[in-house]
């Protein structure tokens, strides 16, 4: 495992990061409580020691997995990433970043994961109806009261986050980033540099598609996300299977490696990057070695670029997630 500094951490966070949204189950289809908690250790016995949570995964129960997994003498093996800024009391996900809100969010993570402190507590999506600024001096105050160790955004742009930058000290940035998604490259990676922000990207495997096991026949299960993710609509899944194929033979002429090696790889080779890689089963987790100790050379990262152009005529971007804007916004 390849481990980087965050700013504000008592140690080094692996740059393969536990993504435990599937584990609440909720837009995945369900998910196993024993699957989730066994994928949790696998994960820190391969040496991931982050992990990557909401409250809003599952309301509350992917958070209250993640405690139970780390309660009985785990809790020192991993940073908690969490996550704050969506109401759900409505029945349906809902921006809200003013400061009570998250004082209230705050102590309900801090019991759902077991825990005294939040190693990086991250504004899950910006609420325009609240100042920036009063959001960050919140999350500041957090910190300063010892809850919280380092502060994260997430879904902003570089204007957005500018703003809150002036009111609290800033570690990271989290944002969709996979071979398919790669809207952050027109700014907010050139962004995260020049402020010495990580990035933390989600979606490493673009939902599984990037995983090689997909095909025209998979379906899924019931509220599975999948069913709307508009890529996987059979007309635009065609082209992406026939991307992934080719990724997938070119990973293995060239490094002996999967799809999933190279696309994770590819990830980690763009930046101080950290891949969130969702999983929920341990066998999920068997490939992470596969990902370690190589790079993608610049001949061939113009290769995948090639033939990301030839075979998707229709691209589109993960959009559809994003929850509405509060009333006031
Ligand atoms: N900040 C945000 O707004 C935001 C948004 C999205 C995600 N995230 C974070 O980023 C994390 C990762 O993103 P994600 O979970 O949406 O997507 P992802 O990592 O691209 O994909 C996860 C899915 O890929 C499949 N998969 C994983 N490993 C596999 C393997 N070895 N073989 C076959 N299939 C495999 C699994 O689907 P099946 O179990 O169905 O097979 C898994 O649930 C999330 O868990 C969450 O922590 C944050």
């Amino acid at each position: 495992m390849e481990y980087l500094k965050i700013r504000g951490l008592p140690y080094d966070a692996s740059r393969i990061a536990l993504g435990t949204w599937a584990i609440g189950g909720w837009m995945w289809g369900g998910s196993d409580e024993a699957d989730a908690i066994s994928t949790i250790h696998t994960a820190l016995d391969r040496g991931i020691n982050l992990i990557d949570t909401a409250p809003v995964y599952g309301f509350g129960r992917s958070e209250e997995i993640v405690g139970k997994a780390l309660a009985s003498g785990r809790r020192d093996k991993a940073l908690i990433a969490t996550k704050a800024g969506l109401d759900w009391s409505s029945g349906k996900p809902l921006r809200n970043s003013s400061a009570a809100f998250l004082r209230q969010e705050l102590e309900d993570s801090l019991r759902r994961l077991q825990t005294d402190i939040i190693d990086i507590y991250q504004i899950h999506w910006p609420d325009e109806a609240t100042p920036f600024e009063e959001t960050a001096k919140a999350l500041d105050d957090f910190r300063r009261e010892g809850k919280i160790r380092a502060i994260g955004v997430s879904n902003s742009t570089p204007t957005q986050t500018d703003r809150f930058r002036s009111e609290a000290p800033l570690a990271t940035i989290q944002l969709p980033y996979n071979l398919f998604e790669r809207g952050i490259e027109t700014d907010v990676l050139a962004y995260a540099e020049a402020h010495d922000l990580i990035v933390l990207a989600y979606g490493a495997l673009c939902r599984g598609l990037l995983a090689g096991k997909i095909t025209e026949e998979t379906r899924f299960e019931g509220d599975d996300l999948r069913n709307v993710d508009p890529k996987f609509a059979q007309s635009r899944r065609k082209q992406y299977l026939t991307a992934v194929d080719k990724l997938d033979q070119l990973a293995e002429a060239r490094f002996g490696k999967s799809v999933l090696a190279l696309a994770v790889r590819w990830l980690l080779d763009r930046g101080k990057i950290i891949a969130l890689w969702g999983a929920r089963h341990p066998s999920q987790l068997n490939s992470i070695g596969e990902v370690m100790g190589w790079t993608i050379e610049a001949t061939t990262m113009d290769e995948i670029d090639r033939i990301l152009a030839n075979t998707i005529k229709d691209p589109v971007g993960p959009e559809f997630m994003a929850p509405p804007p509060s009333q006031g916004a």
